[in-house]
């Protein structure tokens, strides 16, 4: 009975301080992977739905991972629309090519990354926080979170690829000049033989019918010869 009451105590005593559960939807767009040229502007979409309350706030964070490193917190958006860098992106570099706005307040946060590089290839996540003040301090009530992969096609590359590409059909061309070249020789010669062989025949044809003409006009003069020798 004395542990019933102990219990319930602790539960009650438990029972204002709110309870985290990751009720809310987080989606990013485009995913689940993304291909942007280097040197093009990125555009990463972070979408919240289901929030719990109506007078809470966000707190979105983006985070990077390259395949080799761990996770590295990029930038946020404050509940009071703030906007922070951390780590290597609060470098004046990063700094330039990163932006984060809040589209429409409580669902809509974009990140843009302007002039990809290689180096920017990697996961995204967006992890977002709802919170709000309770009892005179901020209080999480919900989170969630959504990542996507973002490649870089280097501009390198896709020269090469191209390249390549010509390289190739270039070579099919060689194949069908040498086809053709082929098919020419073959047709010549077989013409040439059909003439030699027209001429050879009318040549033949011609002796003989001279021969015949002989014999046929002339039977006194073969038989002339025939007795002088
Ligand atoms: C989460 O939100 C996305 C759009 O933002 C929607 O397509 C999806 O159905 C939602 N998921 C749930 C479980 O509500
Ligand atoms: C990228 O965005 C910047 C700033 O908004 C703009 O000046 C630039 O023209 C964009 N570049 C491309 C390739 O769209
Ligand atoms: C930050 O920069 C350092 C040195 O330039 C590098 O070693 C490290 O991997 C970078 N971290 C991230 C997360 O890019
Ligand atoms: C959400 O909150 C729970 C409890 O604090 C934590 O374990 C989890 O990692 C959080 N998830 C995100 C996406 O922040």
């Amino acid at each position: 009975m004395r542990l019933l009451a102990l219990t319930a105590a602790v539960l009650l005593a438990r029972a204002p301080a709110p309870e985290i559960c990751g009720a809310l939807n987080v989606t990013v767009s485009p995913g689940p992977v993304v291909d942007y040229l280097e040197g093009e502007n990125a555009t990463l979409l972070c979408h919240i739905s289901q929030k719990r309350r109506k007078d809470s706030l966000l707190a979105v964070r983006w985070f990077f991972t390259r395949p080799d490193s761990q996770e590295a917190l990029m930038i946020k958006i404050t509940k009071l629309r703030v906007v922070q860098y951390y780590g290597n992106f609060s470098h004046s570099t990063y700094r330039q090519r990163l932006r984060l706005l809040e589209e429409r307040p409580g669902a809509l946060y974009r990140l843009s990354i302007l002039t990809v590089r290689p180096a920017d290839q990697g996961h995204y996540v967006c992890k977002v926080q709802e919170i709000s003040k309770h009892r005179n301090k901020w209080t999480a009530w919900s989170n969630g979170s959504s990542e996507m992969e973002m490649r870089v096609i280097s501009l390198k590359a896709s020269e090469d690829s191209s390249f390549d590409k010509k390289k190739a059909t270039w070579a099919f061309f060689e194949d069908l000049y040498v086809y053709a070249v082929l098919v020419c020789c073959v047709g010549i010669l077989s013409v040439l033989l059909f003439t030699l062989t027209i001429i050879w025949q009318s040549v033949f044809s011609k002796r003989k019918s001279r021969a015949r003409h002989y014999l046929v006009k002339c039977p006194q003069n073969s038989q002339r010869l025939l007795r002088k020798t």
